[in-house]
């Protein structure tokens, strides 16, 4: 197979790095979605840490690098949940983080991010402008930008969550992979095509932030010129070129879902499994709602990646429309 940026060996040392807190997360089936979803459907849960995401197993990877670099500070631009685990795993390492982000991105991870010591700056625009304006800010100061996805910490980080699925192959068919930049898809699936290549890798954006998935269908960077989806972890327009190889390496396959699977995934998810998710968390499920012939018979693994939401937003979404 030819080579991603990814080294297994890494990935294992780097799970002596993370702080355990968001190591070994749980892994179980979850029956009472299966009657609504048609397979067998295990979850593997990433919400359950101080930041109520995956993203601090690829920030303590950069935050501990740039320590023992003697670095002082850092910056990255986030959409929220790289924001708020930099700021955590920066904290304890007395590193300064300025994160940027959008000015409309989700106040609660905004709200986190602030609360955790980092400088915030919002942009007034979206989620790649965030990622210039983060850039500018390294060169002048002559800091580190953290680029997610694109440092391959970031990927390695997630990629200790493939080595806790590998433990389990045999198990399981499938792993459903919400796909942003793709730090999470590459990371899983490079662990995956080495230790468990039976197991299929579906990553899964929504129709309303296809960058990535038409880039990798069409097997060269395809950028939109908008992104317009509630799933913000996941509404880059850019992809990376470098992570799109990895990705044609490791990925079986990309799906694109709508909206409304989203909200309906996000309902069965806290009314069947007691579980508050992000937009971006309830992609996999969306896309098995979308295509139940495909995954019939099945066993899915679908990562709950995260659960920061604005609360009157979540409610409205997981609140069926009254019939009149
Ligand atoms: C909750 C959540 N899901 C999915 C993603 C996408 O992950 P990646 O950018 O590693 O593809 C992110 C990215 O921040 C996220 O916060």
């Amino acid at each position: 197979m030819q080579q991603t940026r990814l080294d297994t060996a890494r990935i294992r040392a780097a799970r002596t790095v993370i702080d355990p807190v968001f190591l070994d997360t749980p892994l179980y089936r979850c029956e009472a979605l299966e009657p609504v979803l048609g397979c067998t459907v295990s979850i593997k849960l990433e919400t359950a840490n101080p930041v109520r995401s995956f993203k601090g197993r690829g920030t303590e990877l950069v935050a501990s690098g740039l320590a023992a670099a003697g670095e002082r500070a850092a910056v990255c631009a986030s959409a929220g949940n790289l924001g708020q685990a930099l700021a955590w795993s920066a904290r304890g390492r007395g590193l300064d983080v300025t994160v940027v982000a959008s000015r409309f991105a989700t106040a609660a991870k905004l709200d986190r991010i602030r609360a955790l010591g980092a400088r915030l700056e919002l942009v007034d625009g979206d989620h790649e402008l965030a990622r210039e304006r983060a850039a500018a800010i390294a060169r002048r100061d002559g800091i580190r930008l953290v680029e997610d996805s694109l440092d391959v910490e970031t990927c390695e980080g997630a990629a200790t969550i493939g080595l806790e699925l590998a433990a389990r192959a045999g198990s399981f068919d499938t792993v459903l992979i919400a796909l942003g930049g793709g730090a999470m898809a590459t990371g899983i699936g490079h662990v995956l095509k080495e230790l468990a290549p039976g197991v299929e890798v579906v990553c899964v954006q929504p129709l309303g932030a296809p960058a990535l998935t038409r880039s990798f269908h069409q097997r060269r960077v395809v950028t939109t010129e908008s992104a317009d989806t509630i799933a913000d972890g996941v509404a880059g327009r850019y992809p990376i070129p470098a992570v799109l190889d990895d990705l044609l390496l490791v990925a079986d396959d990309a799906v694109l879902v709508q909206e409304r699977s989203i909200i309906t995934a996000l309902r069965l998810l806290l009314d069947h499994a007691g579980l508050v998710a992000e937009p971006s968390a309830a992609l996999g499920l969306a896309a098995v709602l979308e295509a139940p012939e495909r995954f019939a018979g099945r066993h899915v693994v679908t990562i709950i990646c995260g659960s920061n939401v604005d609360m009157p937003a979540y409610r409205r979404w997981v609140t069926p429309a009254p019939t009149s």
